[in-house]
């Protein structure tokens, strides 16, 4: 089969293509002929070698896949051969098959496309507004980063349970994406304040829930916006500094600052992380969810499917089709 390969730690533009042997699924794993990956911002940093996990070389990046089940280990009941699936894997994907312990089925309306950019988004954009920041109706919900792939989840699910949604992003072209997806309100941080507006737009009550991707400068400036009793969910740092939270800000504000990996659900939940996946495909079904992919490249073009992720050029997602 055809896969990609990381042979040395390197920009994604070092990425080769190559035939390598098929794969056996084992006990509790699925095989699966992939038919399109999603890219997420882990990815070029797994081939920079400057993520958590670094797998020995040569290896395949791609964490979310959708295609066909090929073939199961024993002990694999929930899916079969021939069915439509989304999966996730450690890394893998980039590849015309990979086997993996996670696979769900998909509904017969969504294509492959969308479904290999659906799992991390808005798994992570759910389980942070509901089981972490407990979003509720008439609450206000600050979105950083608001039309990039987990950013323009958290817009949409955030006006699915009621809230009202102020976006932020970089530019004008971003912030009209976040429009689209509901939000109430539009701050463009490279040439406002972002306390400023929203204690303008919130009469000076400021955010309940504030969902960052970003970190960096945009996050210090969020979080001096943050409501009494808020709630900051810690999702990424896209901009590339981990920020310090001023601990008497916290104290002054009663708020709780909130970190969350939805990965780490997996191997510590992976209940929650399920049945989280078929709430969120059940809502895709019933057309409450429009996925945004905004790009699709071949697989021999995954390293500049990374690249437009990593400089900031991408919106919703990027997905790089394999068959
Ligand atoms: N906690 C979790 O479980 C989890 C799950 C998925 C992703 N993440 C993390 O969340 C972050 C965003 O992931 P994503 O998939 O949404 O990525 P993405 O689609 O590239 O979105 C990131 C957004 O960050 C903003 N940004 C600001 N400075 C940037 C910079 N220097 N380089 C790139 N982007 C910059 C961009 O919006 P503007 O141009 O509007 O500023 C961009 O749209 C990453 O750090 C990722 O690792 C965490």
């Amino acid at each position: 089969m055809k896969a990609v390969l990381c042979t040395q730690w390197g920009d994604p533009s070092t990425l080769v293509i190559a035939d390598v042997p098929g794969l056996t699924p084992l006990n509790d794993e699925i095989k699966i002929a992939v038919h399109a990956c999603g890219i997420n911002f882990a990815d070029p940093l797994m081939v920079q070698g400057q993520y958590q996990l670094k797998p020995p070389f040569p290896f395949t990046p791609g964490i979310e896949v959708a295609g066909e089940v090929l073939a199961v280990g024993n002990g694999v009941e929930h899916v079969r051969p021939g069915d439509r699936v989304l999966a996730i894997c450690n890394y893998g994907g980039l590849a015309e098959e990979v086997v993996t312990t996670f696979a769900l089925p998909i509904p017969d309306t969504m294509d492959y496309v969308t479904a290999a950019g659906f799992a991390v988004v808005y798994g992570t954009s759910h389980i942070a507004l509901t089981r972490r920041a407990h979003l509720a109706a008439g609450e206000t919900l600050l979105v950083l980063g608001a039309a990039g792939g987990v950013g323009l989840t958290a817009v949409e699910i955030g006006k699915l349970l009621g809230a009202t949604v102020i976006a932020a992003a970089s530019t004008p072209e971003k912030l009209a994406l976040a429009a689209q997806y509901g939000a109430d309100h539009l701050i463009n941080y490279s040439v406002e304040n972002i306390k400023d507006r929203v204690r303008a737009l919130t009469d000076r009550r400021g955010a309940n829930v504030i969902y960052d991707p970003v970190g960096g400068d945009v996050f210090d400036e969020a979080f001096r916006a943050i409501a009494w009793e808020g709630r900051v969910l810690v999702i990424g740092f896209a901009s590339g500094r981990i920020p310090h939270i001023p601990a008497n800000l916290a104290l002054v504000k009663n708020c709780a600052v909130i970190g969350v990996f939805w990965g780490s659900y997996s191997m510590n939940n992976p209940l929650v992380l399920g049945s989280s996946l078929e709430t969120l495909l059940d809502w895709y079904a019933a057309g409450r969810l429009k996925p945004h992919i905004s790009r699709t490249y071949p697989l021999d073009q995954a390293g500049a499917a990374m690249t437009a992720l990593a400089n900031r050029q991408a919106t919703g997602k990027v997905v790089v089709t394999v068959r």
